[in-house]
C-alpha cells in the first residue's frame, strides 16, 4: 500500500513533463487572402487552375519551436501553407506567419515555443469579421482552445481590407469598423492592450485603396502598430504578395511586434526560461522511470 502511494507521488512529480505547451507564446493570424497566404500561387496556364509552386524559402521552414493549431484544434509542427486546412476553399501558399515566427526566434532565441493560431479567410470584408459573425466567433473559439494549454496571447497579426476598397462607402467606414473590431477582440480576449500588428494594403480589389490605407496608417488605438506593405512585389494577379514579399512582410511584422512588447517580456523569458527548465524535467523523467520499474520489481519479488 505504502509503495503504491510512493509510486503515485513519483508519477505525479513526473507529470508536468507532459504539459510541454504550457509556456506557449500564442499569435493569432487573421484577415483575408494575403494573411492566409498566396505566395507562390499562380494560374496554371495549361489547366486554368490556381496552384502553389511548393517553394518554401529558409525563412519559412518548419522549426521545432513553432507550432500551429489545426482546424481540428490539435497542435502540430507548423509548415506551409499555414492556412491549408482553414481557408479550405482556396489554394493556399506562403503567408507572413512562419517568416514572422522564425524572425522573432532569430532575434529573441529564448522567446519560447510559438503557437500560431491561423484564422484568415480569403475574400472576406471587415463587416464579415464583426463581433457575432461566424468568422469572429470561430476566431475567439480557436483562441480560447489555444489558451487551454496555459500559454499567453502575445499578439494578433491582421492583414485585411482589400475587399473594402470596392465601394466608397465601405472604404470610408473602414476606420470605424476596424477600430470596433479590434476593441471587441481585445475585450473578448480579456486583454485590453493586446498588441495588434496590422498591415497597410499593398493592393485592393477596387479603386479606393488609398482611403483604406489612410485608415490603417492613422489608427489612434493604443498598441496598434501598422506595417506598410505598399511596394512589396505582387503575383501576376496584382492582388497577392509573392513569396519573397511575404518573407519580407513577416520580418517587418516581427520587428514591429518586438518593438511593441515591453522589454520585460523579452528579458523575463530568461527567468521563466522556456527551454532550460525542460531539461531538469526530462532528467527527472528518465531517472524516475527506471526507479519506478525497479520499485515495482522489488515489491513483486518481495511478495512472491
Ligand atoms: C486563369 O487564367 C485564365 C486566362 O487568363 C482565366 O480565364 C481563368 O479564369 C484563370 N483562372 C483562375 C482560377 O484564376
Ligand atoms: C467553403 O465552401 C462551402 C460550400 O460552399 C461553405 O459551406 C464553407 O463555409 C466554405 N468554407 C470556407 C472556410 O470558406
Ligand atoms: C461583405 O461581404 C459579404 C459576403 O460577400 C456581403 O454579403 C456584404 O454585402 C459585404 N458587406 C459589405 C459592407 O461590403
Amino acid at each position: 500500500m505504502f509503495a503504491w502511494l510512493l509510486c503515485l507521488i513519483l508519477v505525479s512529480e513526473a507529470w508536468p513533463v507532459k504539459c510541454q505547451y504550457q509556456q506557449q507564446q500564442l499569435i493569432i493570424l487573421a484577415g483575408q487572402s494575403n494573411m492566409a497566404g498566396r505566395g507562390g500561387v499562380t494560374n496554371d496556364t495549361r489547366t486554368n487552375k490556381l496552384t502553389w509552386d511548393g517553394i518554401v524559402p529558409p525563412q519559412c521552414q518548419p522549426n521545432p519551436s513553432i507550432l500551429r493549431l489545426t482546424a481540428k484544434l490539435k497542435w502540430v509542427l507548423a509548415h506551409e501553407p499555414l492556412h491549408a486546412d482553414i481557408d479550405v476553399n482556396k489554394t493556399n501558399g506562403v503567408g507572413p506567419g512562419l517568416p514572422f515566427a522564425n524572425a522573432v526566434l532569430t532575434k529573441v532565441p529564448n522567446f519560447g515555443v510559438i503557437g500560431l493560431v491561423p484564422c484568415a479567410i480569403g475574400g472576406t470584408n471587415i463587416s464579415q469579421w464583426r463581433k457575432g459573425s461566424s468568422l469572429y466567433e470561430q476566431m475567439i473559439q480557436r483562441a480560447q482552445v489555444a489558451l487551454r494549454g496555459g500559454g499567453t496571447i502575445r499578439a494578433v497579426l491582421w492583414y485585411q481590407g482589400e475587399s473594402d476598397t470596392v465601394n466608397l462607402e465601405d472604404a470610408k467606414l473602414y476606420k470605424e469598423r476596424s477600430d470596433m473590431f479590434f476593441t471587441d477582440l481585445r475585450s473578448d480576449l480579456q486583454s485590453p492592450l493586446l498588441p495588434i500588428i496590422r498591415v497597410a494594403l499593398a493592393s485592393g480589389e477596387g479603386p479606393f485603396i488609398e482611403i483604406v490605407r489612410k485608415a490603417q496608417l492613422s489608427s489612434d488605438l493604443p498598441n496598434v502598430r501598422c506595417v506598410d506593405a505598399m511596394g512589396l512585389p505582387l503575383e501576376p494577379d496584382g492582388l497577392h504578395l509573392t513569396t519573397p514579399a511575404q518573407v519580407r512582410l513577416g520580418e517587418m511584422m516581427a520587428d514591429a511586434f518586438l518593438q511593441s512588447i515591453p522589454s520585460s517580456i523579452k528579458t523575463t523569458s530568461h527567468s521563466h526560461s522556456h527551454s532550460p527548465p525542460k531539461f531538469p524535467h526530462f532528467i527527472s523523467y528518465f531517472l524516475i522511470l527506471p526507479l519506478l520499474t525497479h520499485l515495482f520489481w522489488m515489491i513483486l519479488t518481495f511478495r512472491y
